[in-house]
């Protein structure tokens, strides 16, 4: 992958129109380098503080960083209300669409109607300020409209994607201490409804604590009912007046909770807080997408159950007032042109989404975006994974029409936002690298003692200054978070996980995860946790899994198991229920793309398994070095016993 991405030897520069009125020109990065905490005191200084800070940073305890002390606000108000003050109460905030082509739009001014009634709602079940609400929606307005009203109250929101399952839910309803959950009869995905709320009734049932549950009606289908304990969205928020006046809140109070794949099978609830998270996401929503709030229409086509709708869905646009699309179905329903209807019916200027899709695009063909009007675009945007220079320049040419820029932003759930990315109005586009560090942030990679490395060496990345929209801690684990990140280098280096390198112009190139985390189509998901609910199952004795890499998804999940007994049937049928056992225990999107039946699995003298092996025979590779295995004649026996083809869907 890397040495792909490092030959690309084209630049495309910033269009000349967008240049010259871009938000942010090429003397942000001095400003931001000569005093970085005024840097981005100024950008707190978009947002609206009820009481300013008196300090910008605190770093004295590190890793535990405080940002704008003292200040206070409520993030809500910053999102909506105050725009509405402003005048701009009839601007459109969100034009939904359903996947069967229903429709609703929200101006500020509703859209703060109904974030008031929901903030009564949850004040009348008894949610307080930094009680914790789970969140468990397919892409509907209600789910924006969730998050919101418990930022008002300053309840903390821990929104779980719709795809996971009801283990997963449970697992982390008990973590945060949900007492309340937030969820829908169900959603339409691929055509058809899918249902949501039995995997609430089981995740509920399994946990404490979860006083009520709060049903959005959407797609009408049948539900089991706990009286006492389910509630209808409609009747109770309907009812309730749409005013609400917003409390502010200290900076570091607590705003959301998001669950993300580490290298163990739990895992880990990221913290983010209140004032310096949306002072990130707003500045580089505004500084990286150039947005203009009068003109733009934009749309990040991912969901808000991950931390990119969460940034750049919800907190980023409202805060600047964008107008943003939010779409509930996938891109091929009904049809392959379902997202390009999109860009065209709504005239959508920019467009953030993810390299998979962009290659799925590419199998389908230049001649789907080709059938409709994408003139509207001006910027373009990638995140989740590296993008290869070839998808890049696809979607600079079929659906930028050759003059958007775009931009690949490196991030992480960590993060909160973006920190390696172009600037449209300023940076040369080098296709296939995230190039520089936002201003105000410092990247560097290093080699395995922490030593800067010279140009085009390989390392890991790192970050050596705190930024206002880092992860605070893992949620009721602070050893865990000082372990996981900061430890490597000392207690003031981030260690991001990715190994990367720079070349001699400056520009970092990611080269994927260097921990056992795969990337699959821009999801995290860890190997161990596939691992754990393979074994969970009767039939399997152990598991490897490694990510292999993948033409659509980036990494695939290619799973070894042993099973507990030798006679057992080791047919196709027995590797399909485990795959769907997988799919169950952690949802759709950890289901292994291949499983093999093995005897034996390659691992050292102390007993770890050689993944690196592994992923050689997933890819098809003549295999690395076995000399430091226990007994080196294993892998010709996985090799001799490897099925032919892997299993499709
Ligand atoms: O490996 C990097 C990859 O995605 C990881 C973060 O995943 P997650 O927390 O789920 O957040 C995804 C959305 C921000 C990173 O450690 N990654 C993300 N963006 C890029 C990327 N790799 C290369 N280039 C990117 N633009």
């Amino acid at each position: 992958m890397s040495e792909t991405q490092a030959t690309e030897a084209r630049t495309f520069e910033p269009p000349q129109e967008l240049a010259a009125q871009a938000n942010v020109g090429p003397d942000v990065y001095a400003e931001a380098e000569g005093d970085r905490p005024a840097f981005w005191a100024k950008a707190a200084g978009r947002l609206t503080w009820e009481t300013p800070w008196d300090e910008v940073l605190d770093w004295s305890n590190p890793p535990f960083a405080k940002w704008f002390v003292g200040g206070k606000l409520n993030v809500a108000y910053n999102c909506l209300d105050r725009h509405v003050e402003a005048g701009h109460g009839d601007q459109v905030a969100y034009h939904w669409e359903g996947e069967p082509g229903d429709t609703r739009t929200f101006t500020y001014a509703q859209l703060t109607e109904e974030v008031c009634r929901a903030a009564n709602a949850l004040t009348e079940l008894g949610v307080q300020a930094g009680d914790r609400v789970a969140i468990y929606l397919p892409m509907i307005p209600e789910a924006v409209i969730s998050m919101l009203a418990c930022a008002r109250i300053g309840a903390v929101h821990m929104v779980v994607f719709g795809g996971f399952s009801a283990d997963a839910l449970a697992s982390r309803i008990t973590d945060a201490g949900a007492t309340l959950v937030i969820t829908s009869d169900g959603g339409y995905r691929r055509g058809s409804a899918s249902a949501l709320k039995p995997a609430v009734d089981d995740a509920v049932e399994r946990t404490e604590g979860v006083r009520n549950v709060l049903v959005v009606k959407r797609t009408g289908q049948d539900v089991a009912w706990s009286e006492g304990r389910d509630l209808w969205w409609d009747d109770v928020v309907a009812k309730q007046s749409s005013e609400h006046t917003a409390e502010a809140f200290d900076a570091e109070h607590p705003l959301y909770i998001m669950y993300t794949s580490g290298t163990t099978a739990k895992p880990k609830g990221i913290l983010h807080t209140s004032g310096g998270y949306l002072t990130q996401v707003a500045y580089t929503h505004w500084a990286v997408f150039d947005l203009k709030p009068d003109t733009d229409v934009f749309w990040t086509a991912a969901d808000v159950g991950w931390v990119t709708g969460h940034s750049y869905i919800v907190y980023g646009p409202l805060a600047n007032r964008a107008t943003s699309i939010m779409y509930e179905g996938t891109p091929e329903t009904p049809h392959r042109g379902r997202w390009f209807e999109l860009i065209e019916k709504y005239r959508v200027t920019i467009l953030y989404t993810a390299p998979t899709v962009i290659r799925t695009f590419m199998k389908w063909g230049a001649d789907v975006p080709e059938g409709f009007d994408l003139t509207s675009l001006r910027l373009l945007g990638s995140v989740g994974e590296p993008i290869n220079p070839e998808a890049w320049l696809w979607y600079h040419k079929n659906i930028g029409g050759g003059r958007c820029p775009i931009m690949d932003t490196w991030w992480q759930t960590e993060t909160g936002a973006h920190m390696l990315t172009p600037l449209p109005g300023v940076t040369s586009l080098v296709p296939g690298s995230a190039q520089h560090p936002f201003p105000g942030i410092a990247a560097k990679v290093v080699d395995d003692e922490g030593n800067e490395l010279s140009d085009d060496s390989t390392g890991l990345l790192v970050l050596t200054e705190p930024w206002p929209s880092m992860l605070r801690t893992i949620w009721g684990d602070d050893d865990r978070y000082v372990d996981t990140y900061w430890s490597r280098f000392g207690k003031t280096v981030y260690f991001a996980g990715d190994g990367a390198k720079k070349d001699a112009d400056g520009n970092i190139w990611l080269l994927g995860r260097v921990d056992d985390v795969m990337n699959v189509s821009g999801h995290r998901i860890s190997t161990t946790e596939v691992e754990s609910s393979l074994v969970g199952h009767p039939a399997v004795a152990e598991a490897a899994v490694v990510g292999a890499s993948d033409p659509t998804t980036g990494q695939g999940i290619v799973a070894f198991v042993i099973l507990r007994e030798s006679g057992t049937d080791s047919g196709d049928e027995l590797v399909q229920t485990l795959r769907s056992h997988v799919a169950k225990d952690i949802g759709p999107i950890a289901k292994p793309r291949q499983i093999m039946v093995v005897q034996e699995l390659p691992k050292t003298r102390s007993g770890k398994i050689m993944r690196r092996l592994l992923r050689d025979i997933a890819e098809n590779r003549e295999l690395g070095d076995v000399t430091t295995l226990t007994d080196s004649s294993v892998m010709n026996m996985i090799k001799d016993k490897l099925p032919a083809a892997p299993s499709e869907d």
